[in-house]
């Protein structure tokens, strides 16, 4: 864990009751109401979770066991039951008025759309998953999908569900490098892809990696490649390997039975950033997911069967995973996808598509906010949001100004905000407003979805008085949260179990979060607390990026922290050392820089690096990040430094040199 002090900083005082007609029309109407499900929930979680389970969702054979605890921390849920989530995302919504109702409208960013029906969707599911295997694709195998924002990446996913596979989706902005190492992890036996994407009115040519990805047969697990035309670009098509989708879709039937999967078969894998610099594969599974996804999505947007709901995320995250496909999904729910981003050739190219789709639910992150900020209020002025009735964010806390901004501009002061607090790792959203219920303050995410017992706490596990600082923990298990690292449980326990020590074998999930909890109880999350940086709502570990700079060969050393950032929140900051025949230059820099993009991706290009002799080590040979973030944000030094091995490192790194 890390020596970063956690400090409270935002004091904000205002309060936003939710809008009494909004209350009036929403699941959750109260702050009673939500008090009582809360209470209710905390006295007995397995009745609360098995109660909606019942309701909420379609199985094919009820479990026997709502929670297995036994073997802490892997935790089981709904044992014994048979469920499959691509049934519950689409074939249950045929046999109603749903059937002929938009399940997905989606935006390219050159302007071309679609919109697919619950039924038409449906069909493409089964042509794709059968697809899949003519393509030998078994259950439990793992798929890697790699896709721009188009219809076929949620396809793809569903079509995996439908029939057992394993879904492990990469980001499109990671580099081959990034691809290879995840694909090599999971063992995937089967890539998705495209042809390429339009991105920032770019055409970004993802066959080309997956190929440099695979090349040399560095994936050896790989049989074969499944490509959607997308930009219709060339691509080379290796014989035997690579199939287009057009073409096997003409082949297949559009008939093909959900499989039936026990409750906790994996639904997928989503690699995150740890402390470490690998990567860890987060495995959720199937009943627990489904369930709790649903239920958030369901009472956190508030969702009506006449809403358009858009999250802005890309589904290479968890936001897109949880909250564009299958928790919208699994509500019946119209969910919007985009393409592209805001560019300078359209800098308003969200609000037009809000005016033109006459969305209702808006989620974007906090980093989004602050870039439209700073373009300035004329833009969406210049459009009609009226539409939008609930807007929301995620990813990093939300500083008050961007709040208050998004509210008054966006929002047009009527609209609640949701500020939902969550990770890859609880795969839905944990701390949060209701926006019927829950009396919102700028800044904070506010309480704990029902049935989620969040607290602070100091690392003896002892909860911290009132507005104190502390780590952000779960005490109880809840049906969505990861099950283990994949194939390394070891890692999963000391990664999330052990900082806080298990107490009268209580297991606490630690989040990895600093917090402080007011005296009404709301949540105010300061940030991470271990070496993960938060770099425009994306996480990377600092020591991942450390590993891509020392595998130059000019680079002795690196030390790599967050910078605080206006627009980004946090921005990388590296301090490297050379080798002796090296010397530092502008051209080195920027090869430091593009020798990243291509070792991670370009949401890892550190916005700046600092050429150094020395970096400042404990006599145990640790880097002391704490005395480099003061040294990047351009504070003074303040703390203890009395471990430092050798003290004139300080004066030489403010110096400059
Ligand atoms: C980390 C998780 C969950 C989807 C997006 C990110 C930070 C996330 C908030 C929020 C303050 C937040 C935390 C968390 N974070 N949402 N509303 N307020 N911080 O998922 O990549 O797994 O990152 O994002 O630091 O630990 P992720």
């Amino acid at each position: 864990m890390s020596e970063s002090t956690i400090e409270s900083v935002l004091h904000e005082e205002r309060v936003f009751n939710p809008p009494s007609e909004f209350s009036s029309y929403a699941h959750i109407k109260s702050l009673d109401e939500y008090e009582q499900l809360y209470e209710k929930a905390k006295a007995d979680p397995v009745a609360f979770w098995a109660e909606l389970a019942e309701q909420e969702l379609e199985w094919f054979q009820k479990w026997d066991t709502v929670l297995d605890w036994n073997d802490p921390p892997f935790a089981k849920w709904f044992v014994g039951g048979k469920i499959n989530i691509c049934y519950n995302c689409l074939d249950r919504h045929l046999t109603t008025w749903r059937r002929n109702k938009a399940a997905l409208i989606w935006e390219g960013e050159p302007g071309d759309t679609r919109t697919l029906t619950y039924a038409q969707l449906h069909r493409e599911v089964c042509q794709f998953a059968n697809a899949m295997k003519q393509l030998g694709v078994k259950k439990g195998d793992r798929v890697g999908i790699y896709m721009p924002m188009i219809p076929e990446a949620a396809i793809a996913m569903l079509a995996c569900a439908r029939i057992g596979a394993v879904h492990g989706v990469v980001f499109g902005g990671f580099s081959a490098e990034a691809l290879k190492e995840r694909l090599g992890d999971a063992e995937a036996t089967l890539v998705i892809t495209a042809d390429g994407g339009f991105r920032k009115d770019k055409v970004v040519a993802l066959k080309e990696q997956v190929d440099l990805a695979l090349a040399n047969n560095a994936c050896p697990s790989v049989q074969n490649v499944l490509v959607v035309q997308r930009t219709k670009e060339p691509v080379t098509m290796v014989e035997g390997r690579d199939h287009w989708w057009h073409d096997l879709q003409k082949q297949v039937s559009d008939d093909c039975p959900a499989e039936p999967m026990d409750s906790e078969d994996m639904l997928f894998i989503l690699y995150t950033s740890g402390s470490t610099g690998k990567p860890k594969g987060v495995v959720h599974t199937t009943a627990g997911y489904n369930l709790y996804t649903h239920m958030t999505t369901k009472w956190i947007f508030d969702l009506k069967d006449t809403d358009v709901y858009w999250c802005t995320a890309d589904v290479g995250w968890i936001t897109g995973h949880s909250y564009i496909v299958y928790g919208p999904l699994s509500n019946g729910a119209t969910t919007l996808m985009y393409e592209g981003v805001p560019r300078p050739s359209n800098p308003g190219c969200f609000w037009d598509i809000i005016e033109k789709y006459k969305v209702n639910i808006f989620y974007t992150a906090p980093t989004a906010i602050r870039a439209f900020i700073k373009m300035g209020e004329e833009l969406p002025n210049a459009r009609n949001l009226s539409s939008l009735r609930l807007l929301g964010t995620v990813g990093e806390p939300i500083n008050p100004e961007a709040w208050i901004w998004y509210h008054r501009v966006i929002g047009n002061e009527k609209c609640p905000i949701v500020d939902t607090w969550w990770q890859t790792e609880t795969g839905g959203i944990m701390i949060t407003p209701l926006p019927g219920a829950t009396p919102t303050k700028p800044g904070s995410a506010t309480r704990p979805f029902p049935g989620i017992l969040a607290e602070v706490v100091d690392l003896d596990g002892t909860p911290v008085p009132a507005n104190e600082g502390g780590y952000l923990v779960i005490k109880h298990p809840w049906p969505s949260m990861m099950r283990t690292v994949y194939k390394n449980p070891e890692r999963f326990r000391n990664t999330y179990w052990e900082h806080i020590a298990p107490k009268d074998g209580e297991y606490i999930y630690f989040a990895g979060d600093g917090s402080r909890q007011d005296e009404d109880g709301y949540f105010w999350v300061m940030g991470r607390v271990d070496d993960v940086i938060n770099v425009a709502g994306h996480r990377l570990g600092t020591m991942e990026v450390e590993s891509a700079l020392v595998s130059h060969p000019s680079v002795a050393e690196a030390a790599v922290v967050g910078k605080p950032d206006d627009l980004k929140g946090e921005e990388i900051y590296a301090f490297v050392t050379l080798e002796g025949d090296y010397v530092a230059s502008d051209a080195l820099l920027k090869e430091l820089q593009a020798h990243v993009v291509k070792e991670i991706g370009a949401i890892a290009r550190p916005g700046e690096i600092r050429f150094t002799d020395v970096l400042p080590k404990t006599r145990s040979g640790k880097i002391m990040r704490r005395l480099l973030r003061s040294l990047a944000a351009g504070q003074e030094i303040v703390g203890d430094t009395s471990t430092l091995e050798d003290r004139s490192v300080l004066d030489k790194l403010r110096s400059g040199s």
